[in-house]
């Protein structure tokens, strides 16, 4: 199994933890004082009841949540190859893009041309905004932002596209990203491969615990509702932390599309596959790798 695509930040590191977190695994240095029982009492967002057009709009959209983000999701490998698409475009949108890490990332490193960061949370994009003024912070939808040739490249990382849960979710938002693209622009997102079956691990056992900056753990847990039937893996995603009282519960869809759908949806988009990987070093897919990586072109 190849590393993490996600790391960590530690305050007084003490011991060494094994984590199992979205479905990578990694090992954490946790100072185990700190790590305790999680605190009683919970504040559900179940239904995602504050939800607008995105199922999972309502996890998202919860400031305390979005305020964990970076900590639970810290720069990975996954981000350098995003990092390096990005550096080589003159235009860039980020569909998904949550606080925006990688963009500001590519400002901090000189990127000079056009950044546009696109998500349907408010909270996520204000910790982007917080940081950085020059990039162009969309809030909504790719369909509904009327993008029209104005990108060399467009990407979904962080498996934003597994949000994409409903046919026409996929429909709508791939016909305008191929819209938003230049002639010769490039479409660049990964999907987790079903063949490995990653939700899986995704058990209250396999909790990730991360120290927080000012004290205490965070503890984050995923909870699959059973059965998986078909291509959608719900489950309950729990979150507890220093910063707020009790838990935060929400349950997640994400949509787990083969090889074979994933070219079926991109085709009819008039998107067609130029390469395809396995995993960040850029091996291939197979039955065994734990991503779909694309590269995808317009066609028209
Ligand atoms: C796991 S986060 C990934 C964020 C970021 N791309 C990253 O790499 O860290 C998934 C993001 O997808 C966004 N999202 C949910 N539904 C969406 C949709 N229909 N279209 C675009 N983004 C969506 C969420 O608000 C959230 O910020």
């Amino acid at each position: 199994m190849p590393p993490i695509s996600r790391g960590n930040r530690t305050v007084c590191p003490k011991e060494e933890k094994e984590i199992v977190y979205r479905g990578y695994r990694s090992t954490v240095r946790v100072p185990s004082h700190l790590i305790g029982t999680p605190a009683a009492g919970s504040v559900s967002f179940l239904n995602n009841q504050f939800a607008g057009e995105s199922v999972n709009e309502a996890v998202y959209d919860d400031p305390a949540i979005a305020e964990l983000y970076e900590l639970l999701n810290a720069w990975a490998t996954s981000d350098d190859f995003y990092l390096e698409w990005v550096m080589a475009a003159e235009s860039v949108l980020d569909v998904g893009c949550g606080t925006g890490l990688i963009l500001r990332r590519a400002r901090e490193q000189g990127h000079s041309g056009r950044l546009v960061g696109l998500d349907p949370s408010g909270s996520m994009l204000e910790i982007g905004r917080r940081d950085r003024d020059d990039i162009e912070w969309v809030h909504g939808y790719v369909d509904q932002a009327g993008f029209e040739q104005a990108f060399d490249l467009v990407f979904m990382s962080g498996h934003a596209f597994q949000e994409l849960v409903t046919d026409d979710d996929l429909n709508r938002s791939l016909q305008a990203i191929r819209r938003s693209l230049r002639p010769g622009g490039r479409f660049v997102f990964e999907t987790r491969n079903p063949a490995m079956r990653p939700w899986e691990s995704w058990i209250p056992e396999n909790a990730a615990e991360i120290p927080h900056p000012d004290g205490g753990v965070i503890r984050d847990e995923n909870e699959v509702i059973l059965p998986v039937t078909g291509d959608l893996v719900r489950f309950l995603s729990r979150t507890w932390s220093p910063t707020f009282d009790g838990m935060r519960e929400a349950e997640i869809q994400l949509r787990f599309l083969d090889s074979d759908s994933l070219s079926r949806f991109l085709e009819s988009a008039g998107l067609q596959i130029e390469k395809q990987y396995g995993y960040w070093d850029r091996s291939p897919v197979s039955d065994q790798s734990p991503e779909i990586i694309t590269v995808a072109r317009s066609t028209g």
